[in-house]
């Protein structure tokens, strides 16, 4: 029997899990990862730490499952995006910490780069917005704010990557400067048309091809670990950025299927296909994946506060104690009698893009209750995806068949049944809610020959629940016209 090493380097925590040829979970660790927050808005990690709580997961993992390092067939990596290392090649270590994904540091410099015009041509080569969420406004801020870091950049002594690179580059002892298309697409500076570094985005972003990795598939071999790391080589056959990992995981292998994944954030990707699909409403455009000169893209739609609602009620609120015990709060009204929640509380990503909106409560009568509160914060949830498949819907994808969804929230039955009747498609939840690390593994697995071909992976996908609507269109259309009209209302807030 064949086992699949995946490393889901995510923004809260590392993972390792092992899983057998027929996709079960052999063993899985994980370690919390410390978030710094030196100023407001900024959000840092230590790379350092990445490194160290990545690998003792894998060492737990291994051990776990009663393996030796030499019985891995292939690791497969799945990272949290965008997040940008830059450090020193010939020591290895990071010249400053992790500009983590969060951080608004390069608001102004995005803000002047849209305002000299920039904002059409990137969005056609990069299929991205310019917004301080991607890799290359962080990464010219290092090179500009570092002592000597431009010039010594320009010649060739510092290494940039996302968090994959900088997991391959000390996994292979040095030997590997790479990032594989996915993960290269959430930079600004990667070209989908060319598909690769694009000059002009680099000219756009500053940024000296001298720092940049070399870009590879996201299914085949890329190189092996170094034996000191686990005590054998071990083939490196898949990478990806989290959420297209997890795209695979929930095998949307044919244009038209998606996921959504409802952890902090809520991550919308739909299959496009070979087609990099340019949105004219705010969506990005990304890779999915790449194999044997294949690329997969997909649309996707990004929302910064998921999840994160459901911790404002805990910690912000403290109307419940625990994450989980929303849905019971939530489920003692039969609705949010009119109370509206837009939790803009770090402004709206897509399809908004508005770093000025703030978090807004409407429809507040003297009869409104905590439960009110509660169900108004998982309509929000919802009511934000319901955005971006209507986005994607205007974007000519044609209409959702279904919606697959996972990440912890996803667990939620309250949840995903407002979620089928705010879209009028069925909710499809699977049995196995870990598939940012699946996708790793199956990634991997294909790259390594474990499994022959995606239809093997189909056959191993198992669903939970479906959840089918049971509400009519007009009251979709009401509900939402009425999120519309809070949003907006939101929107125009200025403090
Ligand atoms: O784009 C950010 C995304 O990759 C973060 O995912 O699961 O680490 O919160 P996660």
């Amino acid at each position: 029997m064949a086992h699949v090493l995946a490393l889901d380097q995510g923004t809260t925590s590392s993972r390792a899990m092992i899983f057998d040829d027929a996709g079960r979970v052999c063993s899985s660790a994980q370690r919390e990862l410390t978030q710094h927050y030196p100023q407001p808005g900024w959000v840092e990690h230590d790379p350092h730490e990445i490194l160290s709580s990545q690998f003792d997961c894998a060492r737990q993992a291994i051990a776990m499952a009663g393996l030796k390092a030499g019985d891995i067939a292939a690791i497969g990596i799945a990272n949290q995006r965008e997040t940008t290392v830059l450090w020193e090649r010939a020591t290895g270590r990071a010249l400053a910490p992790a500009i983590v994904w969060q951080d608004r540091r390069t608001a102004q410099r995005c803000e002047q780069l849209r305002e000299q015009g920039w904002s059409a041509l990137v969005r056609e080569r990069a299929g991205l917005e310019i917004d301080p969420y991607f890799s290359a406004t962080k990464l010219a801020w290092l090179l500009d704010r570092l002592p000597d870091a431009r010039v010594r950049a320009e010649r060739g002594e510092l290494a940039f990557g996302t968090i994959d690179s900088w997991l391959l580059w000390h996994l292979s002892g040095g030997r590997l400067h790479v990032t594989d298309a996915s993960n290269a697409s959430r930079t600004l500076l990667y070209d989908l048309q060319a598909r690769n570094w694009g000059a002009v985005l680099l000219d756009c972003f500053g940024i000296p091809a001298s720092v940049l990795p070399t870009v590879v598939d996201s299914i085949g071999q890329c190189g092996e670990t170094d034996p000191e790391v686990f005590g054998a080589a071990i083939p490196m056959t898949g990478i990806g950025g989290d959420q297209q990992a997890a795209t695979f995981g929930q095998c949307c292998f044919s244009p038209g299927m998606a996921k959504n994944t409802y952890g902090t954030g809520c991550f919308l990707l739909m299959n496009t296909g070979h087609e990099a699909v340019v949105s004219r409403h705010h969506l990005l455009t990304t890779v999915a994946w790449a194999s044997a000169g294949e690329v997969c893209h997909a649309l996707e739609g990004s929302v910064f506060m998921g999840g994160a609602v459901v911790q404002w009620l805990r910690d912000g609120l403290g109307v419940i104690e625990r994450a989980a015990d929303v849905q019971a709060l939530a489920a003692q009204v039969p609705d949010a009698e009119g109370v509206v929640m837009v939790p803009a509380f770090t402004g709206l990503g897509a399809p908004y893009w508005d770093a000025q909106a703030r978090g807004s409560v409407f429809g507040l009568t003297r009869g409104s209750s905590a439960a009110h509160l509660a169900r108004a914060a998982l309509d929000a949830i919802a009511q934000q995806t319901a955005d971006l498949v209507e986005a994607m819907r205007l974007d000519g994808t044609g209409d959702l068949r279904e919606l697959r969804v996972d990440g912890g929230a996803a667990s939620n039955d309250l949840l995903m049944q407002i979620q089928a009747d705010l879209l009028g498609v069925p909710v499809v939840r699977p049995q196995m809610l870990e598939t940012t690390a699946l996708g790793a593994a199956y990634l991997a697995g294909l790259g390594a020959g474990v499994w022959t071909d995606r239809g093997v992976l189909e056959r191993q996908w198992v669903q939970d629940r479906v959840f089918e609507p049971q509400r009519n269109a007009d009251w979709r259309a009401t509900q939402r016209a009425r999120w519309a009209d809070a949003v907006a209302c939101a929107r125009n807030w200025r403090p």
